[in-house]
C-alpha cells in the first residue's frame, strides 16, 4: 500500500449536533459492574468505569432501564419511572452518575418504556383495586373475555413472549400485555397517560439526562374495538402499517409530543427503537418526531456481504432523505451476541441453536475475526453506532447457561421452546483472575459466568495490541478524527460478497464478507481488523480502512 491523501479534517458545522455521528455504549446495568458486591450490577460500579468508557472513546451512553421494578423482564417492567431501582443505587446517585458523565465528555440515555408498566405499578394496583369500567381500569386494556361465559381471551392476540397476550383476573375481567403478564399495556388514547410520560421526560431531562431511547416505540397505540389479528397481518410482525397493535399511524401524534417536550431543552435527543417495515421508519424520523431509529435490518442481515452491498445503502438514503443520520448494531441485550452468531454457520439461527444445537457448528475464532471485521463496517458508515456492552472485547454468547439459572420471561412463556436472552445479558469480565472476573467483589453474580470468559477480560486485552479492546479503542479515536464531519458515502463495487466504500475524508473501508480474497483499492493503511493485506488482497472475514490515494 503507498501514496498518500491527506485525510479531510471534521468539520461539524452549525446544524450538526451531537448524536449524529456519536458512538453510544449501551449499558445493560445489572451486568455491568457491581460496586457493593451484592451480585447485581449498580451505579456505583457504573461510576467507577467512567474513566475506562472516556478512554474506549465512546461519545453517549445507553443505559438500559435503572428504575424500581420486580425485575420479571430485566426492568422493562418499571414500578415508578421516577426512581431508581434500591439494588442499583439511589436517584442522588443517578444524578451524580449523569454529572459525571457529562465531567468525561460523555452524555447519558436513559431507556423510556412507555407501551406497559409493570404490575406493581401504582396505576396498576390502583386498576386491581378497580372496579369493571372504572376510570382506574381505563389506563389499561381491560376488557371482557369472548365465548359463551367470557372464558376465552377477548381477541386472539399472542405475547410477543409467545401464549396469549391476556390474562384472567378473578372477578372475570382480562387485561391486555403484549409482553409478560407482570407487563400491563397502557391505554394511550387517554390524554392523562400522555401528560404522564410527557412529565416523565421532563424529570429526567430536569436531572440532565441528554436524551432517552424509547422502547417497543411503535406498539403504543392499538387499533379501537381491539379486533382480531386477521390475514395479511400476523401476530408480532407490524406487516405493511396499521397493524390492530403496531406500527399504527396514531402513534405518531404521541411521538410529536414528546419531541415538543425534547425541543423545549437544549439538545436532547430521541432515538426509537421501532421494529416496523423498512419503508415505513422514515414516518418515525420526521422532524418534530425522532431524532434516530434503529436499524434492525443490518443486525438482521448480518455476515451475508450480498444482501448488506443492498440493505445498507438503502438505510443511509432513507434516513438521510428525512434529515436524520442512519444508525448501526450488531448486538443488543435482546439478541444472540454477534461474536456467536458470526460463528455459526449463516443459515442457522443462532437463537434457536442456543437450545440443543450441535455444538460442532460453532467456529468461536472465525467468530472473533468476523465480530473484529464487522467492527471496521460500523464504525466508518455514516450516522450512529450503538455498541453492547463486552461488544468492544469480542465477547462471546454464554452459550451453555443450565436452564435453572435463567431468568428471561421468554424461556417460561415460550414453554420452553427458546432459551430467551440470558446468555448475551451475562456479566462482563474486567479482570481476568479476580472473583466474577472482576465484575464486583463477589463469587455468586447474579447470572453465572463461563468458565472461560477471563480470555476475554478487559485487563487481559488492554495494552496488547493485537487486542479486539485496542482495536476499538484505534478505530474510535481515527473515526473521531476524521468520520464524523458528514454523511458523504460513495458506494464501490469490488465483488459480489463485498462491502465497500468512501467516505468524504478519503477513508476507504473495505469488508470481505465472501470466501476468497478481493483486490483492494489503492491507498495507505490506516487500520486492518486482521493481519492486513497481502500483495494488496484482502482476506475473507477480514476488514480494512486505507487513505485513498
Ligand atoms: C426490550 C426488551 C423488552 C421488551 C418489552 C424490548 O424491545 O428491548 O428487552 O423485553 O421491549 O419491554
Amino acid at each position: 500500500m503507498t501514496g498518500h491523501t491527506d485525510l479531510r479534517p471534521t468539520d461539524p458545522g452549525p446544524a450538526t449536533t451531537w448524536w449524529r455521528h456519536a458512538v453510544v455504549y449501551q449499558i445493560y446495568v445489572r451486568s455491568f459492574a457491581d460496586g457493593n458486591g451484592d451480585g447485581i450490577g449498580d451505579l456505583a460500579g457504573m461510576t467507577s468505569r467512567l474513566p475506562y468508557l472516556r478512554d474506549l472513546g465512546v461519545d453517549a451512553l445507553w443505559i438500559n432501564p435503572w428504575y424500581p421494578s420486580p425485575l420479571l423482564d430485566g426492568g422493562y417492567d418499571v414500578a415508578d419511572y421516577r426512581d431508581v431501582d434500591p439494588r442499583i443505587g439511589t436517584l442522588a446517585q443517578a444524578e451524580a452518575f449523569i454529572a459525571a458523565a457529562h465531567e468525561h465528555g460523555i452524555r447519558v440515555l436513559a431507556d423510556l418504556v412507555p407501551n406497559h408498566t409493570s404490575w406493581d405499578h401504582d396505576w396498576f394496583r390502583a386498576a386491581l383495586a378497580a372496579a369493571p369500567g372504572s376510570p382506574e381500569r381505563n389506563r389499561y386494556h381491560f376488557a371482557d373475555g369472548s365465548g359463551p361465559d367470557g372464558s376465552l381471551p377477548p381477541n386472539n392476540w399472542t405475547s410477543f413472549f409467545g401464549g396469549p397476550a391476556w390474562t384472567r383476573l378473578d372477578d372475570g375481567q382480562w387485561y391486555l400485555h403484549l409482553f409478560d403478564t407482570s407487563q400491563p399495556d397502557l391505554n394511550w388514547e387517554l390524554d392523562e397517560v400522555r401528560a404522564e410520560f410527557e412529565d416523565v421526560l421532563r424529570f429526567w431531562f430536569d436531572r440532565g439526562i441528554d436524551g432517552f431511547r424509547v422502547d417497543v416505540a411503535h406498539a403504543l397505540r392499538k387499533a379501537p374495538g381491539l379486533p382480531d389479528v386477521e390475514p395479511p397481518f400476523r401476530n408480532s410482525d407490524p406487516g405493511p402499517g396499521n397493524h390492530p397493535y403496531l406500527d399504527r399511524d396514531e402513534v405518531h401524534e404521541v411521538i410529536r409530543g414528546w419531541r415538543r417536550v425534547a425541543d423545549a431543552y437544549d439538545d436532547r435527543m430521541l432515538v426509537a427503537e421501532a421494529s416496523v417495515h423498512p419503508e415505513r421508519l422514515p414516518d418515525y424520523l420526521r422532524s418534530d418526531e425522532y431524532h434516530q431509529a434503529f436499524n434492525f435490518e443490518f443486525l438482521e442481515v448480518g455476515w451475508r456481504g450480498w444482501r448488506q452491498r443492498d440493505t445498507i445503502p438503502r438505510a443511509v438514503e432513507r434516513a438521510t432523505a428525512v434529515g436524520s443520520t442512519p444508525t448501526w448494531t450488531l448486538s443488543n441485550h435482546d439478541q444472540v451476541r454477534h461474536a456467536t452468531r458470526f460463528a455459526l454457520p449463516s443459515e442457522v439461527d443462532a437463537k434457536r441453536w442456543l437450545l440443543g444445537g450441535d455444538r460442532r457448528w460453532l467456529d468461536e475464532g472465525l467468530g472473533v475475526r468476523r465480530a473484529r471485521a464487522a467492527a471496521l463496517l460500523q464504525l466508518a458508515l455514516p450516522g450512529s453506532v450503538y455498541l453492547y456492552q463486552g461488544e468492544e472485547l469480542a465477547l462471546p454468547e454464554a452459550t451453555e447457561l443450565p436452564v435453572e439459572v435463567l431468568q428471561d420471561p421468554e424461556w417460561e412463556r415460550s414453554d420452553h421452546t427458546t432459551k430467551g436472552r440470558d446468555g448475551c445479558r451475562v456479566p462482563v469480565p474486567w479482570v481476568a483472575t479476580a472473583p466474577s472476573f472482576g465484575f464486583g467483589d463477589t463469587d455468586d453474580p447474579w447470572l453465572p459466568q463461563p468458565a472461560d470468559y477471563g480470555r476475554y477480560a478487559v485487563d487481559v486485552q488492554a495494552g496488547d495490541p493485537t487486542s479486539t479492546l485496542e482495536l476499538h479503542r484505534r478505530a474510535l479515536a481515527l473515526r473521531r478524527a476524521h468520520l464524523t464531519g458528514d454523511e458523504e458515502v460513495d458506494f464501490l463495487d469490488l465483488g459480489r460478497a463485498v462491502v465497500a466504500f468512501r467516505r468524504g475524508s478519503g477513508v476507504v473501508c473495505v469488508i470481505n464478507m465472501g470466501t476468497r480474497p478481493v483486490v483492494l483499492p489503492p491507498g495507505r493503511l490506516l487500520l486492518a481488523s486482521g493481519d492486513g493485506p497481502t500483495d494488496g488482497l484482502l482476506s475473507p472475514d477480514d476488514a480494512v480502512w486505507l487513505l485513498a490515494d
